[in-house]
């Protein structure tokens, strides 16, 4: 059961505050932190902000802290951490608002998270009986999979950040990322393989091009060079180079989150937004955004777009994705508001999801929603969001739930590589489970528990490559898991 729950301020990857908390159950303690997002909506839940300008620029978080440690600590003592639904549900009786502002949703996500975590651990004493299997708690994947329902795991395709703009950058790039996809990749380790050697290249190619001075990062670690016009595709080229310089070819596809409504000026779309010498020459009424939509599919690998229009253009993204062109994505759109994602599924506006679980506000909501978007057969994608913690609940999180995509950031920058090592790992911790589990068991004794040591975790690789695979990479299959 949960003893005590106790909460603090730490710094996201952005140097702003945001809420971390320490969860206690009979197992032990369970930590985990709330990400922030650059490109908060209106429907999404809110972050509970303190407001004071003298302290951090009113970004403090001490009334969230405050309400964990005073109001959510209370009401959750003696509840049973497995009951993901209870402890979220007293959370949201406790609020009583609709976006969870009382509370804050920092303070209510962080909290689901931490117990998402400790009811894994939970689970160990009531699921498997002899001493022997008693160090053993349930993978925290495997009890997402659990509390949802699900029996099909399996490691997503990851959606690597190579070049970052819109606000996620301070080059004059408009549209927010430009990302690939190794789906060709026979592994998740190969996939991580991949997304590095590209970017590597890239940083090559624009230091070749612009000098070693474009080479500067963006906030989720996408290479940010200041592109001269026509920014999508003078990006799009920069990338094509890198791919083709790994000679990966067609095994990486491209994605790009354009983040429209960031440059969207009445019903233009101003594609210099960032450049200091505006010359309107770049303002894209909707229609061009459409053709050029079409041509960049035709010239490039893109097999994804997130955001494409404004966020309330509802029409123009039904269009465009009823041209079967790509996956389309909603973020901006949907904000992972439950009843945005119910229209745009009655109307067929879009074909993903993207999910931010600190939009929706607790892990049994998220879980809601994902069943929502795969029972109309969408595509969906756990993110990150730009502002992030070392906390890699999202990689368990994709995994549990099959959603077979992740986009968490480049492959470089320590909180975007927690959530890509962490499926790195549990790539190895899946093999493990299959076949070769019993035989893993003899060999190690019985140590081989969810949240293994480094070492534990290296040992395990070596055992991998001895084994050969088990584990199962979505790869092709991305968009069906
Ligand atoms: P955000 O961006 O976290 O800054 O909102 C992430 C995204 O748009 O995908
Ligand atoms: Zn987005």
């Amino acid at each position: 059961v949960i003893t005590k729950v106790k909460a603090r301020q730490i710094l996201d990857s952005r140097g702003i505050p945001t809420v971390e908390v320490d969860l206690y159950t009979n197992k032990g303690m369970f930590r985990a932190s709330a990400p922030s997002g650059a490109t908060s909506g209106m429907y999404e839940a809110i972050e509970l902000r303190d407001g004071d300008k003298g302290t951090y620029l009113g970004n403090g978080v001490s009334r969230a802290v405050r309400n964990i440690n005073e109001k959510i600590c209370e009401a959750l003592t003696g509840m049973d951490p497995t009951l993901q639904a209870h402890v979220d549900q007293a959370m949201i009786d406790l609020d009583k608002t609709e976006k969870k502002n009382e509370l804050g949703a920092n303070a209510i996500l962080a909290v689901s998270i931490a117990a998402c975590k400790a009811g894994a651990a939970e689970k160990e004493a009531s699921e498997l009986s002899t001493w022997l299997f008693s160090i053993l708690s349930v993978p925290l994947y495997k009890h997402i999979a659990d509390l949802s329902g699900k029996t099909n795991l399996n490691l997503p395709v990851p959606a690597f950040t190579l070049i970052s703009g819109g606000k996620h950058a301070g080059n004059n790039l408009a549209i927010q990322e430009i990302m690939i996809l190794p789906v060709g990749a026979k592994k998740f380790e190969e996939a991580v393989q991949m997304g590095s050697e590209t970017y590597h290249h890239l940083k090559a190619v624009i230091t070749e091009k612009y000098g070693a001075h474009e080479c500067n990062v963006g906030e989720d670690g996408g290479l940010a060079p200041n592109v001269a016009r026509h920014v999508f595709r003078e990006g799009l080229d920069l990338v094509k180079e890198a791919i083709d310089r790994t000679g990966y070819k067609e095994r990486i596809k491209i994605a790009l989150d354009v983040a429209a409504t960031d440059f969207c000026i009445g019903t233009k779309y101003d594609l210099d937004s960032k450049s200091p010498n505006k010359s309107g020459q770049n303002f894209k009424s909707v229609e061009d955004m459409i053709e050029m939509y079409k041509e960049l599919c035709k010239d490039y690998p893109i097999v994804s777009i997130e955001d494409p229009f404004d966020k309330e253009d509802w029409d123009h993204v039904k269009y465009f994705s009823g041209l079967g062109l790509c996956q389309v994505v909603g973020d901006d759109l949907l904000m992972s508001n439950p009843k945005r994602i119910e229209r745009a599924i009655r109307e067929t506006a879009c074909n993903a999801l993207l999910l931010k679980v600190n939009q929706v506000g607790t892990v049994t909501e998220a879980i809601e929603v994902v069943k929502m978007a795969k029972d109309a057969h969408w595509g969906v994608v756990v993110s990150q969001r730009s502002g992030e913690t070392e906390d890699s609940f999202i990689a368990d999180l994709s995994v549990g739930l099959a959603t077979g995509q992740i986009k968490a950031g480049a492959p470089c920058r320590g909180e975007r590589l927690a959530k890509y090592n962490q499926v790195l790992f549990l790539s190895t911790d899946l093999s493990m489970l299959s076949s070769s589990f019993p035989y893993l068991m003899k060999m190690c004794g019985g140590f081989l528990a969810t949240n293994l040591h480094q070492e534990v975790v290296l040992q395990l690789l070596r055992i991998e490559e001895e084994l050969g695979e088990h584990s199962i990479y979505v790869g092709d299959d991305w968009r069906q898991s």
